[in-house]
């Protein structure tokens, strides 16, 4: 076979460690339910157990019916990106935008990576823990130089040292509600953030995929709200419509430089948007009746959840665990259970290994990054309340054991 150095950006990329969990998983299912009658509980993945809400897929069905199979007009198409606009007035807080402010992407996984491309082999920074995809995928794809700034333990921002570091960087990555930790940042935080961001000439990419996951009454701030040119905000419909495979999502930004730049880029990448997807896209936004009884049912659901397990792990003596406010995710740390001898490698996989011979499937907190090591995430995005119920018995059963 002829021998070829291919693009080195595209050998970089690494397929999510989540995906490998899931994989090495449904190969040990088999033995273990043959030797314990039980089988895996799964809290590593970040898929929706809920159906995507029926008024949608109508949506789909017409849109399809009606023809809307020609190729999308480039950016978006005119009747997803009115209904966008509106979404974006009502539970953004965010005005004074037009079309020419929006681009709809494949999901917030498009509008991410191609929002790290415009800053191509430059340095940016984002708060440790930190989305793996982001890790494994956009900053080799972009070749970008990135810092991690960690999160205090209990998951609050150090703004002294986001202020240093926002001196050497172009670009700074903000997840809120946030994944792995479920912590919903603060409007003054965010607001400190933007203002920062604003005052060192740095672009803040907002990722607000899990912006209505919101638990006890939490708000969601959006940085798209403040009228300053730097921010790029990142939307999906994945997690709040339950449509996680539909792929559509949405980049805005007051800063028409940019968007037309993205707008190319996704030009070049897929041609734009499938049709008929923007027409269901749009009926998800627009019919309020349906779509808050969805909502609200999805949010009640996993709060519950929420309730459960971290009731469940704040009783087991030795786990330390800070409830989440949003998002369907845990992050407790279990440094009191590695044993202090274990070189780097083992110790970032023995509490994940224990668990995992148990039947408990969690992801390991170094898939997010070079701090948090000790910690594990937990999901119950697809996780039922006697599954919990159960994993937290394992659990306990494990930890006492070590
Ligand atoms: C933090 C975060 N941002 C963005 C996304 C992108 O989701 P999608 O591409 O499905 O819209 C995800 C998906 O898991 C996520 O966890």
């Amino acid at each position: 076979m002829t021998k070829i150095n291919f693009n080195q950006a595209m050998e970089n990329i690494r397929m999510s460690p989540i995906v490998a969990i899931s994989e090495a998983v449904r190969k040990k299912s088999p033995d273990f339910k043959k030797q314990t009658g039980k089988d895996f509980i799964h809290f590593q993945r970040g898929e929706i157990d809920f159906p995507t809400p029926s008024y949608i897929i109508d949506a789909a069905k017409k849109a399809l019916d009606e023809g809307k199979t020609k190729y999308p007009k480039s950016g978006g198409e005119d009747k997803f990106k009115e209904a966008i606009l509106k979404k974006l007035e009502y539970h953004n807080n965010a005005f004074n935008l037009n079309s020419e402010n929006i681009v709809c992407t494949y999901g917030g996984q498009e509008a991410l990576e191609l929002s790290f491309k415009l800053f191509d082999g430059k340095n940016g920074a984002g708060f440790a823990p930190c989305w793996s995809c982001v890790l494994e995928n956009f900053i080799p794809y972009a070749r970008v130089n990135f810092t991690e700034i960690p999160l205090k333990k209990d998951f609050s921002v150090d703004l002294d040292l986001l202020d240093r570091v926002l001196s050497e960087i172009s670009f700074f990555y903000l997840n809120t509600p946030h994944n792995p930790t479920g912590k919903v940042f603060s409007k003054s935080e965010i607001y400190s953030i933007a203002e920062l961001c604003h005052k060192k000439n740095v672009y803040l990419i907002s990722d607000e995929a899990y912006e209505e996951i919101l638990f006890d009454g939490q708000n969601h701030f959006s940085p798209i709200s403040l009228e300053y040119d730097n921010i790029i905000s990142a939307f999906t419909l994945s997690k709040t419509y339950a449509m996680t495979g539909w792929r559509i999502g949405y980049l805005v930004s007051r800063n028409k430089k940019i968007t037309e730049l993205i707008r190319l880029g996704n030009y070049t990448q897929t041609a734009g948007l499938v049709t008929f997807l923007q027409y269901a896209g749009a009926a998800a936004f627009e019919n309020k009746l349906e779509r808050d009884k969805a909502v609200n049912l999805m949010r009640k659901e996993f709060q519950d959840r929420r309730d459960l397990l971290y009731e469940g792990l704040k009783n087991i003596p030795g786990i330390e665990v800070e409830k989440p406010q949003g998002a369907f995710y845990l992050f407790p740390n279990f440094s009191n259970f590695v044993p202090k001898n274990l070189a780097d490698e083992e110790r970032k996989l023995f509490v994940f290994e224990r668990l995992m011979e148990k039947g408990v499937a969690t992801v390991y907190g170094s898939c997010f990054g070079k701090y948090f090591t000790d910690n594990l995430r937990f999901s119950f995005s697809a996780t039922s309340k006697e599954q919990i119920i159960e994993g937290v018995d394992r659990i306990k059963e494990t930890l006492q054991s070590l």
